[in-house]
């Protein structure tokens, strides 16, 4: 909140991490984790205002700057005058000057910003989704507002919330089979909202040649895990022209990219991150702790190439680990093992025990993957692959998942049917492919798991501000 220059007079403003001694104040306005001392001399400062110097209550403090004799801090304020701009009842303020449970404050959420370690956490995503923008601008990149409110459901997962004005008491007109007459409703049609920008992105990269979106999206899936989010926010640049491997560059390039960036602007956050991660695991047993620290891991992802195999290939390392043969999955490879949707024990360990790096993993079954995908030509009966990449990372298992887009109208129309997807709805999707249709690709990276990689952080909910899962819509 101030620099180390002395001998200057000036106001502070923020909160009251402590008080002690009745002199010192520990105070933060949340640009760091170093608190500014504020020295209230003895006898200068009446009762009232020192009794209301308490854990929480907001200050306002003028003073001089000076060389601070204490331990922990270059200078100090020596206050003239304090003024208090809000109490804080010691009583009733939840955040005790002591170490709480993450859970803990999960359920003070909307006080758990004045902690250090959701003070760093939450500087540290602003870094990343300043510099996510910065790498895209510096590229030529539009980026792309695609709509909250959609009639479509991208991955055709059905994972969709819905999103109406009709009543749910019962009363919404029906049709005449006793379903839901949504022409009623205010978009005339059913509406839910966006799992995902890419249709929209697709539509704009056919025009702009690259764009990216960085925007909320929704997803309706019952996951109670460290790694899921009901709403999280997602990155999806689209690239005309763009090829698989083009993609997976881009993707690599960018990841590196806002890692770094967060590392060179908010290395005291992210070194207090690694130290706070570092005593975590102290409790755990050896074998269950990160082989490397937190800054260390970042700086091997920065400089290291991601290992790069097919889906294929990976299904054979997996088959033949010993993990398998020794039957330590908890879902075995069984057989050839082709075809099956890799679990994210399979991630982990690819990435953790065998490449020990980042694993961009391409050319997915058609079958377990979404239907824009690029099919992939030249495959073997009942072997039909789409140009997919996933990217899974250390600890977090997948964070990125894009393809090459299937630009072949007949191709995508006869997937679509396939795959039940109603074409009907999508004739504006379609129409790309009608209309100067080219190859292209994209990708899409959950901003959040993002976040959780850079700040160490085990569970998703405590990298967003407000965290959306099954049961849970506080603050
Ligand atoms: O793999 P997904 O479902 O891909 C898409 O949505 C594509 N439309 C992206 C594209 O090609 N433009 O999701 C992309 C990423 C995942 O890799 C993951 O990082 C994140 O979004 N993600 C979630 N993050 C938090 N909570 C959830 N429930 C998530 N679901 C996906
Ligand atoms: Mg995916």
């Amino acid at each position: 909140m101030v620099g180390e220059k002395v001998n200057y007079s000036t106001t502070v403003m923020g909160w009251v991490r402590t008080f002690r001694n009745n002199q010192f104040i520990a105070l933060n306005d949340g640009s760091t984790n170093n608190n500014l001392q504020v020295m209230a001399e003895l006898g200068k400062f009446s009762d009232d205002v020192l009794k209301r110097l308490t854990t929480g209550a907001c200050i306002k403090a003028t003073g001089q700057i000076i060389p601070s004799l204490g331990k922990g801090q270059k200078v100090e304020l020596k206050a003239d005058t304090i003024e208090i701009l809000g109490d804080s009842d010691a009583e009733k303020f939840p955040l005790q000057p002591k170490k709480h449970s993450l859970e803990f404050l999960r359920e003070k959420a909307h006080l758990r910003f004045r902690t250090n370690t959701f003070g760093s956490v939450f500087r540290v995503r602003h870094a990343l989704a300043f510099a996510v923008h910065k790498f895209f601008n510096d590229k030529g990149f539009v980026y792309l507002h695609t709509p909250i409110i959609t009639a479509s459901d991208a991955e055709g997962a059905g994972e969709t919330f819905r999103v109406t004005t009709l009543p749910v008491d019962g009363t919404a007109p029906k049709n005449e089979d006793g379903s839901i007459n949504f022409k009623e409703d205010f978009f005339g049609h059913s509406t839910n909202l966006t799992v995902s920008g890419q249709l929209e992105g697709e539509l704009a990269a056919m025009a702009f040649s690259d764009i990216y979106t960085f925007g909320p999206t929704f997803r309706a899936e019952n996951s109670n895990t460290t790694r899921h989010l009901a709403e999280f926010w997602m990155i999806e640049p689209e690239m005309a022209f763009y090829d698989l491997e083009d993609n997976a560059n881009l993707a690599e390039e960018f990841i590196r990219y806002v890692i770094k960036y967060a590392i060179d602007n908010n290395k005291e956050d992210i070194e207090f991150l690694a130290q706070r991660l570092a005593e975590e695991e102290k409790a755990l047993p050896q074998d269950k702790r990160s082989e490397m620290g937190l800054v260390e891991k970042l700086e091997f992802v920065i400089n290291n190439d991601f290992e790069r195999l097919t889906y294929t290939e990976a299904i054979s390392i997996l088959r033949e680990s010993n993990h398998n043969k020794k039957k330590k999955f908890q879902y075995l490879i069984e057989g050839d093992g082709w075809g099956i949707d890799l679990q994210s024990e399979h991630e982990r360990y690819l990435v953790e025990k065998h490449f020990k790096k980042p694993v961009i993993l391409t050319n997915y079954p058609a079958a377990i993957k979404a239907f824009y995908m690029r099919q992939d030509d030249g495959c073997a009966e009942g072997r039909q692959t789409v140009a997919a990449m996933d990217i899974l990372a250390p600890g977090i298992g997948e964070i990125v998942g894009g393809s090459q887009r299937e630009e072949r109208l007949d191709k995508l129309e006869q997937r679509m049917k396939e795959m039940n997807i109603p074409a009907d709805e999508l004739w504006w999707y379609l129409d790309t492919r009608r209309f100067g249709a080219c190859p292209h690709a994209g990708f899409g990276l959950g901003f959040e798991r993002l976040v959780q990689f850079v700040t160490g952080m085990g569970n998703i909910r405590d990298v967003i501000p407000f965290p959306r899962y099954p049961k849970s819509a506080e603050f």
